[in-house]
């Protein structure tokens, strides 16, 4: 694979080693998504208990049945859009992971209102809840959007541009809230500006599927995909079980670390182009891509500079890309259909 970096991969992924009190109980929200359902799975593995909630919206109901009957494991159908059911979600929970909220930079361009309702209010609803129920930690998903049209790179904490997309702004605001909620009230918040996730169960169809899981469906079943720009944006893309290390890392922060946004990448960065064909060798394919125009609302460059994750989370991620990407196409080969 084209990487600066060899490929690396401790013998043990280093969430699994995290000790918790044996009865803590893990509330995932989203926990049918593609995050939310790994980070479920970690849980479980790990003998924890998981309530996963989940409204399905851009979920998979085989996210839910492939946990259902094992042991810790509960299901909530429900929305976060409605304080009760953030409230019923909440009761008894440890820790929060909150990943509930709609993806998708061009989609929220077209649908900002329901952005709003769904990524702030939801988020805030579960604050509020996790407030109310006296939960040890509450972490939740932000995105390297936040850093909006800013030019350095690579990106930190604090050195933020303008957003660029309804999709940015409510990130940036469950951020605002995640500092007030630490401020006002106690509530250890810590926000995780994932950098472009990537890895086994990440939804590849769709308009608004992310790039690498549609490249590569595409590329299997002999499609001619489409690159939008010139290709030469470039991302950090991130494994997904780097996430699951900082959720769980997050969980047991300092409180000191609270009230904080933290960047949740691998540190590289790789340029689309060269992704594209780094696939098609992978997958022995030769086929040339159409160029599309590039997508109002994008970032061009992102790489993060993971030092404040570093040093107040612990966060040590064990996947660089070249690894985490053989490891998902590896994956995608068994078991896209
Ligand atoms: N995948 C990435 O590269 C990436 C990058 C940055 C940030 N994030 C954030 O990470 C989180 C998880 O993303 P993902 O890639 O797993 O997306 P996903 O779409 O696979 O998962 C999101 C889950 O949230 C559920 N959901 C959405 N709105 C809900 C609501 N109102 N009530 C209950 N459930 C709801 C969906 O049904 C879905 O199961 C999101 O907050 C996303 O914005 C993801």
């Amino acid at each position: 694979m084209h990487a600066a970096k060899s490929g690396r991969m401790r013998g043990d992924m280093g969430f699994k080693d995290l000790k918790f009190d044996k009865d803590s109980t893990f509330l995932v929200t989203g926990g049918a998504g593609f995050i939310g359902s790994n980070l479920c799975e970690a849980i479980l593995d790990m003998g924890y208990r998981v309530r996963c909630l989940d409204d399905l919206s851009t979920g998979k109901q085989e996210h839910v049945d492939m946990f259902q009957g094992r042991p810790g494991y509960t299901f909530l159908k429900g929305d976060i859009k409605d304080l009760d059911t953030c409230r019923r979600a909440c009761e008894g929970v440890d820790y929060v992971l909150n990943q509930a909220a709609w993806g998708s930079v061009p989609r929220s361009i077209e649908m900002p209102l329901f952005y709003e309702q769904n990524n702030i209010m939801g988020t805030l609803n579960m604050m509020e809840a996790a407030r109310e129920c006296g939960v040890k930690k509450f972490v939740y998903a932000s995105s390297s959007s936040v850093y909006g049209d800013h030019p350095a790179l690579p990106k930190k904490e604090g050195i933020e541009g303008d957003v660029l997309s309804p999709y940015a702004l409510t990130k940036r605001t469950n951020e605002e809230y995640g500092r007030l909620y630490k401020v006002l009230y106690g509530l250890d918040t810590y926000g995780l500006r994932y950098f472009n996730v990537f890895g086994r169960r990440q939804n590849p169809d769709g308009m608004y599927a992310a790039v690498i899981p549609k490249f590569l469906k595409q590329l299997l079943h002999d499609e001619i995909p489409t690159i939008n720009g010139d290709g030469r944006q470039s991302r950090d893309f991130t494994y997904i079980d780097n996430v699951i290390e900082a959720n769980l890392k997050a969980c047991l922060a300092s409180g000191d670390a609270a009230g904080e946004a933290y960047n949740i990448g691998s540190g590289g960065r790789e340029f689309l182009i060269d992704i594209y064909y780094d696939l098609c060798r992978a997958l022995g394919k030769e086929i040339e891509p159409n160029f599309g125009p590039p997508r109002k609302g994008d970032v061009r460059d992102s790489n993060a500079d993971i030092s404040k994750a570093r040093k107040l989370l612990g966060y040590d991620p064990d996947y660089d890309f070249a690894t985490g990407i053989g490891l998902a196409i590896d994956w995608y080969r068994e078991n896209l259909k």
